[in-house]
């Protein structure tokens, strides 16, 4: 079930979070991304406007890997992927919700950030864990820790990663991808400074770019 999706996410090495106050940025917001070279979006289910930004962009955008974070039940399970997400985030781990992924082949990144966290995923065919609030459990010293444990699988951390520690993240290969939401804050789409979100987006890219198989 992951294949593509971690194809995509492996080729940008970074995952903006998203968190939209109003539908209408969603356009606007897709076209930044792709201007800066990160056709990817985690759009949260932290307001009422997640489901209709998703709609819109992953249909204005098919090239877009568009998909649908803070996903703790399997109604927004259903409601994101009706509404065209790729792939789904969670803070942590619900089991129905990995359950509903994995039996509809929808890719699933479950938050975790301990051992039994991590075991009570693994078996279920999940290949990639969200490392989450990755600054406040310990960085990448913790999931330097947690990755030799675990063979086979990648992380990919979120909480507190910026422009200037992303390089160190993305230079541990255990590492798919580091999500986060410096360049797409809600405090500039808010404010509609996109091209700002474009020149963002772009330093995330060049950044990333020497750890890009
Ligand atoms: C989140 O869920 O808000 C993400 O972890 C983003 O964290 P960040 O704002 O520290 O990048």
């Amino acid at each position: 079930m992951y294949d593509e999706m971690n194809r995509k996410i492996e080729a940008l090495k970074v995952v903006p979070v998203v968190k939209l106050d109003r539908e209408q940025d969603a356009l606007p917001l897709g076209e930044a991304l792709c201007a800066g070279g990160l056709p990817a979006a985690e759009i949260t289910f932290r307001t009422d406007a997640a489901e209709g930004s998703i709609r819109a962009m992953a249909r204005r955008f098919p090239e877009m890997a568009v998909g649908a974070g803070t996903v703790t039940t399997v109604e927004q399970a259903k409601r994101a992927v009706d509404a065209g997400a790729s792939f789904l985030v969670s803070p942590g781990v619900n089991m129905p919700v990995v359950e509903y992924c994995v039996e509809n082949k929808v890719p699933i990144y479950p938050g975790t950030c301990t051992p039994s966290e991590i075991m009570s995923v693994l078996g279920l065919g999940i290949e990639v864990v969200k490392f989450f609030p990755c600054a406040q459990y310990g960085g990448l010293k913790t999931i330097k820790a947690l990755a030799p444990v675990f063979p086979g699988l990648r992380f990919m951390p979120t909480g507190g990663i910026n422009i200037d520690n992303l390089a160190e993240f993305l230079a541990y290969d255990r590492i798919i991808a580091c999500g986060g939401s410096w360049m797409v804050s809600a405090k500039l789409i808010n404010a509609g400074q996109f091209d700002e979100i474009t020149r963002l987006s772009a330093q995330a890219v060049a950044a990333a770019a020497p750890y890009v198989k």
